[in-house]
């Protein structure tokens, strides 16, 4: 298990991987309040958008928009999800401080999500880290690094050919991403293990969904064996539209609940994330999956009903 004077680094999503799946517009103006809000609670990274088609993502065709009224707070960094160049140059328009490549480790994914093959995407993703690298940060995620909702099983020796064209190209942050919330903790043990043991030096980032109620067991999973990064959304949003089936990330309250109370740092003011959690139904206008907002925290006690009270 990761050290207890070890930092670990909370990276929240909602604002893409969440909203990207919302059929109700969610307002310019709204989202803004939000990420700004979420800016003031500690959290490491935020992705607050995507670069993708306005056809394929209509919620996120607000991009510049968003990120031309963020209240940039330092020591956050605020990335933004590419898929392709043409996503890269709209990115570096902007002034957001990171791109977040993406594809997926499973060619019917990709294809689905990207309409590219795998190795259509590497060509545009190299070309984006020869063109970008010197003037933004690059990242990488992984999609269904643990498993494809067409496929099934995805090899571990297919993250690590990923991982390492990646590695070629420059880029040492990757996401390994459980897109449908199909992994369970053995083999993020395992496949976590493996490309650490390959690359001691990559950042690597865990990214579960929850969709089988595995997504805290495999952060423990992660932990175990040294990974220091995951990616969380605030209420347990998000999914991914291309994947049937896909629903919300790990919760990012709930996530920062538990690593507090096992005395692990975050950096993260969790009674700020629990207001900011408690408005999500009402700025998505739907429930969400958050349990920490609806129970309280672990230590909240309750006054002892009265008739269970002795009296003289
Ligand atoms: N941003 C804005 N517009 C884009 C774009 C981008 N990143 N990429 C392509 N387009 C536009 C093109 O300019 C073109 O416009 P035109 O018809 O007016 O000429 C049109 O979209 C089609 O371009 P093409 O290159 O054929 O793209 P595509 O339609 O095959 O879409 C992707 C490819 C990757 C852009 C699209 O599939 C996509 O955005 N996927 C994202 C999926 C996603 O975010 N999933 C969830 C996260 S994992
Ligand atoms: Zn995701």
């Amino acid at each position: 298990m990761t050290s207890t004077s070890q930092r670990l680094y909370i990276q929240e999503v909602s604002a893409r991987d969440g909203f990207q799946m919302e059929t109700q517009t969610i307002p310019t103006d709204k989202k803004i309040a939000y990420l700004n809000r979420l800016s003031d609670t500690g959290l490491s990274k935020i992705e607050v958008t995507s670069f993708t088609s306005p056809a394929s993502i209509p919620a996120l065709a607000d991009a510049e928009s968003v990120i031309k009224g963020l209240l940039r707070l330092p020591g956050v960094v605020y990335t933004a999800l590419v898929p392709n160049l043409r996503g890269c140059e709209r990115a570096l328009a902007t002034t957001i401080d990171e791109i977040n490549l993406v594809m997926s480790a499973s060619e019917s994914h990709n294809l689905a999500n990207l309409r590219m093959t795998c190795e259509q995407s590497l060509v545009q993703l190299a070309s984006i880290a020869r063109r970008a690298q010197s003037t933004i940060q690059i990242s990488a995620s992984i999609s269904t690094a643990f498993g494809c909702p067409f496929e099934g099983a995805v090899d571990v020796g297919r993250v690590i050919d990923l991982v390492g064209r990646f590695a070629d190209m420059g880029i040492d942050q990757v996401a390994l991403c459980d897109t449908t919330g199909v992994a369970n903790p053995t083999q993020v043990e395992y496949v976590f293990a493996e490309v650490r043991s390959r690359w001691p030096a990559n950042q690597f980032t865990a990214h579960f969904h929850n969709t089988r109620g595995m997504g805290l067991a495999n952060v423990l999973a992660a932990l175990r064996v040294g990974v220091t990064r995951f990616d969380a959304s605030l209420g347990g949003l998000g999914g991914c539209p291309f994947a049937p089936g896909a629903t919300g990330n790990v919760c990012t309250e709930d996530l920062v609940h538990m690593l507090q109370a096992m005395g692990l740092e975050t950096g993260v003011n969790l009674d700020k994330l629990l207001l900011i959690a408690a408005d999500l139904p009402k700025l998505v206008g739907h429930d969400v999956p958050g349990q920490v907002v609806k129970a309280g925290v672990s230590t909240r006690r309750y006054p002892l009903p009265e008739a269970s009270q002795t009296t003289d």
